[in-house]
């Protein structure tokens, strides 16, 4: 299964349960509004913060590379009565039909690094250069992760029982490669009901960047760096950064849409 193809099947339900209600929607909506609009959301999900940034009165889009996902967003659009485009496609392979190009483009979160090698990034780069307005700006988290703790594989979480349903999560084993930058963790998801359990394994894998390799990728994408910043400290990232955001814009003559 390709990393793209991750959040599918029980994969969706058991993030949409096990992942944290309080997503603050604050950054992205600060990044909307000093760089404007329409925007773009990369790897949108169920929604969360896309939906709330509509709510809010913004034109934003949405993008996800999971089918399973992309319907479970449109529903919760309309749940809210919110009407915004959101449309079933990969960040490296970004549509020219999307017919629109954006004033900001945002990850909401390091999505980013879900993109399993340097060349799909590098694709997804391209494709974010080209979906921008001339003075369009983009927002890009990245995460350096560490190995995922010994003692918390084999782990279990799991969702409080409801209706008769519990969702579990489990990390298995693991691979990580620096000299590559890939994480691999062996996954597996299970739906446990009385009429028995549903699993599905996942490599789930992480492909990090360095602030000097990011800075390689955005050039050889024709995007200028104009911030890259730790997460954590709020000064320029370094090689020990662990958390850092790109802020890109694009170099060159715009692609005509
Ligand atoms: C960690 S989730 C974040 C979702 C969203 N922020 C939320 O909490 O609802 C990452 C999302 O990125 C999507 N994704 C993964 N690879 C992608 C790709 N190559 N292009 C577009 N979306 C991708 C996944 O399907 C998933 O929905």
């Amino acid at each position: 299964m390709e990393a793209a193809e991750f959040y599918t099947g029980i994969v969706v339900d058991a993030y949409a349960k096990l992942k944290s209600s309080t997503f603050d929607p604050g950054p992205y909506l600060e990044f909307v509004t000093a760089h404007g609009q329409p925007a773009l959301e990369i790897g949108c999900g169920d929604g969360q913060p896309l939906l709330d940034l509509c709510a809010a009165g913004l034109d934003v889009d949405g993008v996800d590379s999971s089918l399973d996902m992309v319907e479970r967003c449109r529903a919760n659009a309309a749940e809210r009565g919110i009407t915004t485009g959101i449309f079933h496609q990969r960040a490296e392979s970004l549509s020219l039909s999307l017919d629109r190009r954006y004033a900001s483009i945002y990850f909401a979160g390091p999505t980013f690094n879900l993109l399993a090698e340097d060349e799909t990034a590098l694709r997804a780069l391209r494709a974010i250069r080209d979906h921008l307005t001339d003075d369009g700006t983009a927002l890009i988290p990245l995460w350096v992760p560490g190995p995922t703790p010994e003692d918390e594989l084999g782990v279990t979480r799991s969702t409080d029982e409801e209706s008769g349903v519990e969702l579990r999560y489990t990390p298995l084993s693991e691979t990580y490669d620096q000299e590559h930058r890939t994480r691999i963790t062996v996954t597996r998801y299970e739906r446990v009901t009385a009429n028995g359990t549903e699993v599905a394994s996942r490599d789930w894998m992480i492909h990090w960047h360095t602030p000097d390799s990011m800075r390689r990728m955005c050039a050889e994408a024709g995007l200028d760096v104009i911030g890259l910043v730790d997460d954590d400290t709020s000064r320029d990232a370094s090689h020990e950064s662990e958390s850092f955001t790109a802020t890109v814009r694009r170099t060159g003559p715009a692609l005509a849409l």
